[in-house]
């Protein structure tokens, strides 16, 4: 067995430098070549008659995010094209992309437009779409290129967002401020009477680093790549220090963890606990209390929250606790959860130190407060009993075999490969576990996400070693509703069932950790009618 190297030992060892390049223009980044896609465009489709047409250019622009200069992002810059006003909300003062809304049962025609100096392609993340609309990097386009992406909304409502996928860029390419929400509302969720228009607040978490100049700093070498990128200044919708003003009254809080690597830990000020209403696939059965949440990159969570019993003048922060364990072992000098902490970019705020992620002011007097359903919405339960693969469920075992080199099942990404253990069939309801196989080299936590469906987890475990650092975030994983990214701690192994209902294609599963994921930690698997 290897012995643990600490970070500066392994720095001196592969001889990769700690420094970090600003963003300085549209190609001034260094991280790795980029594969253009191998498809062609895809053209509007002349059968399809969209109830909502929008269209999305991604582009290099300025914003002011920090008082002085102002900062290079990259940016959707959306415009909509039929339908009505209510289908594009633009964010003030950010860079993310505007919030789209669309009801289950739309159909919806988006034009991505290419204005950046590199390809890129957008995912949307969660939905049920057809494979080539799904946003695989093979249908990358060239810079000045569109892509028109026609689907129906098949989702429940709930929270769902978009980014770039191209192969090895989709890490910098988030991180330059290319990402948005996706709200979608049906019938049920109408019923649910949840606090609506300026009380149904969207909060995207994301991590960031500033040079002096002000300009976003992203990680440069695979070292780096491999422990994910950390920021030191925590933004929520793309502002640092956020403040929400509100009203003694409930709030409908969608929460987006849109960072590339980091986890949050989400917990009230004063210890009240958190009431969730909803996972990554929207509506929970009912509402849960939990202590904290715990939030991998990609997930979602909503919150109900009351400030009813608030006192005017009274302010309230929203929290991430500390934790341990997200990456500890050789990274971490042998030090569990600890000292991983080198001279780069990633030194300023740890994983798992505990900070303020935004504050609540209470300003004003409501009467009006909605109370909280007892029942949200109807879930149908999968069992395991009915899976097709009961006996032996479908195993994927996330590795780092080889220094800087992620695999699942002894593989690394290849654009269009598939395994033979990588074929489903269409209309099948099959388990499936993630075994995050943590060794001398890698004991990093990874939110593994799959692409085309929604599943339900049925069962997590650990190793016993890891048992400790697994407490300090256990409680707030929020397995109950529908998820489309699950979290596994390191030697976490966790148990999902999913039915592949929808489409038969090449679909995506990855690490949902960016830097891993543009690393490789990704594969494709292929429903088959
Ligand atoms: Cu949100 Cu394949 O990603
Ligand atoms: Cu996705
Ligand atoms: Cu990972």
């Amino acid at each position: 067995m290897m012995p643990h190297l600490t970070r500066r030992e392994f720095l001196k060892l592969f001889g990769v430098g700690a420094g970090a390049l600003a963003i300085t223009g549209l190609t001034g980044c260094g991280v790795a070549p980029f594969f253009p896609g191998t498809a062609q465009p895809v053209r509007a489709n002349r059968n399809f008659v969209p109830d909502v047409e929008l269209e999305l250019t991604a582009t290099e622009t300025q914003t002011n995010i920090l008082p002085g200069q102002p900062t290079r992002v990259w940016k959707y810059d959306g415009a909509a094209l039929k339908g009505d006003s209510a289908n594009l909300q633009a964010i003030p003062n950010s860079y993310l992309g505007p919030i789209i809304r669309a009801k289950r049962g739309q159909k919806l025609r988006v034009h991505l437009k290419n204005a950046l100096g590199e390809p890129t392609i957008i995912h949307w993340h969660g939905l049920r779409v057809p494979p080539e609309m799904d946003g695989h990097p093979r249908y990358a386009i060239q810079p000045g290129q569109a892509y028109v992406y026609d689907f129906e909304i098949r989702n429940r409502a709930g929270t769902y967002w978009f980014h770039p996928h191209p192969h090895q860029r989709t890490g910098f390419q988030a991180y330059a401020g290319l990402a948005g929400l996706f709200l979608i509302s049906d019938g049920e969720e109408t019923e649910a009477h949840l606090p609506s228009g300026e009380f149904d607040v969207p909060l995207v978490i994301q991590d960031r680093a500033f040079n002096a100049a002000n300009q976003l700093v992203y990680v440069t070498n695979p070292m780096d790549q491999t422990m994910g990128f950390l920021g030191d200044r925590i933004l929520v919708n793309g502002r640092p220090d956020f403040a929400l003003n509100v009203a003694t009254r409930a709030y409908r809080f969608r929460v987006l963890n849109g960072s590339n690597a980091r986890i949050y830990k989400l917990a009230w000020e004063d210890g009240a606990p958190l009431t969730v209403i909803a996972t990554d696939g929207g509506l929970l059965e009912k509402p849960a209390q939990k202590s904290y949440v715990t939030l991998g990159p990609g997930e979602r969570v909503e919150l109900w929250a009351d400030f009813s019993n608030r006192r005017v003048g009274s302010e309230l922060k929203l929290q991430s606790l500390a934790f341990s364990g997200a990456e500890s072992g050789m990274m971490g000098g042998g030090m569990m959860g600890h000292g991983m902490m080198g001279e780069t970019t990633n030194a300023a705020l740890p994983h798992g130190a505990e900070f303020t992620i935004l504050r609540v002011k209470v300003d004003r007097e409501s009467k009006d407060s909605p109370t909280l359903p007892e029942r949200l919405s109807a879930i149908q339960r999968y069992r395991l009993d009915d899976a097709i693969n009961r006996q032996s469920p479908r195993a994927f075992g996330i590795a780092m075999p080889r220094m800087l080199t992620w695999t699942i099942n002894g593989r690394g990404f290849e654009m269009e490969g598939v395994a033979s253990d990588e074929i489903v069939k269409l209309n099948t309801l099959e388990a499936w576990e993630f075994v995050n196989q943590t060794n001398s080299m890698d004991q990093m936590a990874h939110p593994m996400h799959i692409h085309g469906v929604q599943f339900q987890v049925v069962e997590r475990q650990i190793a016993p070693q890891f048992q400790s650092v697994w407490e300090t975030v256990r409680a707030g994983y929020v397995d109950a509703g529908w998820k489309d990214t699950v979290l596994l701690w390191p030697s976490e192994r966790v148990k999902l069932l999913m039915r592949f209902e929808d489409f038969p294609g090449l679909y995506l599963y990855h690490c949902h950790n960016l830097e891993h994921e543009d690393q490789g930690l990704m594969r494709n698997y292929s429903i088959q009618a």
